[in-house]
């Protein structure tokens, strides 16, 4: 029986890739991996998964976690996700897995010098059966880090300027994962994860406040003001200029173009950010 770990399964894409192992019924192992597994395993409850421990920071937890298992899932940690990743990749190798799947970035990946750049390198060079995930910006962003903002102030304010971007529902990420790892013929794919259209955040507000019923809008930022913003939700200098990056990509256009590869993948058009909106409308308005 296969053994499959996955790396980040407390997180938005892991959750949702769960869901999609379980509604697909699967029936190999699942390993996910945690900082936190006995939470997780009381959180996140599902037949057949196995929580392990597992700790970028702590290169012993890198083996036992592999031991045994044939195909892999990750994504990379925050810090030092470079030698990270290589890390994780030696030990892959040497605990003899086959198969790996690296969930990387729309735009960054294509960047030279990005961590996720030398990331896709060190996954292409690892000897393993990969396949590489390029998700575009998630929309469980605005259910997720921008929800309080839109809950509280029916507002959306961040430095994307009037750009479109294809954003993907997680969900559908999610799907991607659990096809690639359980079909063969993804080794060596690249693959990009869009939504069906692009929006500009003008649109998304009008997206939200007709579903949710408030009226939500946009404010495009300058660079100062987010920072200001994202130091009050606490975030760290780091992850601030990381996502001051990530949206001079989105201004440049460099996620507007909607992709094929999630629905050639998953046989159905990916889904709109209108169902989208739809759907989650009731967490808009449970924190007003
Ligand atoms: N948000 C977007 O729009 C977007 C778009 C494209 C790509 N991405 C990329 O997608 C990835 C984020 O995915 P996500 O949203 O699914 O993650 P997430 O919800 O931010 O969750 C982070 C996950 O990483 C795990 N983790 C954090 N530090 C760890 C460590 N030191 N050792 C082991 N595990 C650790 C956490 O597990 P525990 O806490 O349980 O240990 C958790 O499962 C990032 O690479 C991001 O750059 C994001």
């Amino acid at each position: 029986m296969t053994t499959t770990v996955l790396i980040g399964a407390t997180g938005n894409i892991g959750r949702a890739s769960l869901a999609a192992f379980r509604t697909a019924g699967f029936s190999g192992v699942l390993r996910a991996a945690s900082r936190h597994p006995q939470r997780a395993a009381q959180r996140l409850p599902q037949p057949g998964l196995e929580w392990h421990f597992f700790d970028y920071a702590q290169p012993g937890s890198y083996a036992p976690l592999l031991k045994g298992a044939q195909a892999l899932f990750f994504i990379a940690p925050q810090a030092e996700a470079v030698p990270a990743a290589r890390r994780l990749l030696a030990t892959a190798a040497e605990q003899g897995l086959q198969r790996v799947v690296y969930s990387s970035g729309r735009t960054t990946g294509d960047v030279p010098g990005r961590p996720m750049h030398t990331i896709e390198a060190a996954v292409r060079a690892s000897g393993l059966a990969w396949t590489i995930l390029r998700p575009g910006w998630f929309m469980q962003n605005f259910t997720g880090w921008l929800a309080p903002s839109i809950g509280e102030q029916n507002a959306i304010r961040l430095p994307a300027g009037q750009a479109r971007t294809a954003f993907v529902d997680v969900r559908d990420i999610g799907q991607v994962v659990a096809r690639v790892l359980t079909e063969t013929g993804h080794a060596g794919q690249t693959y990009e994860l869009t939504g069906p259209e692009a929006f500009d955040h003008r649109e998304v507000a009008e997206c939200i406040s007709r579903a949710s019923g408030s009226a939500v809008h946009y404010e495009a930022v300058g660079e100062e003001a987010f920072r200001q913003l994202a130091r009050g939700w606490g975030w760290s200098d780091a992850d601030i200029e990381d996502t001051l990056y990530l949206f001079r990509l989105v201004r440049e256009g460099k996620e507007a173009s909607p992709g094929p590869d999630v629905e050639r993948l998953l046989g159905r058009p990916p889904r709109s950010l209108a169902d989208f909106c739809r759907e989650y409308a009731g967490l808009w308005r449970t924190t007003t």
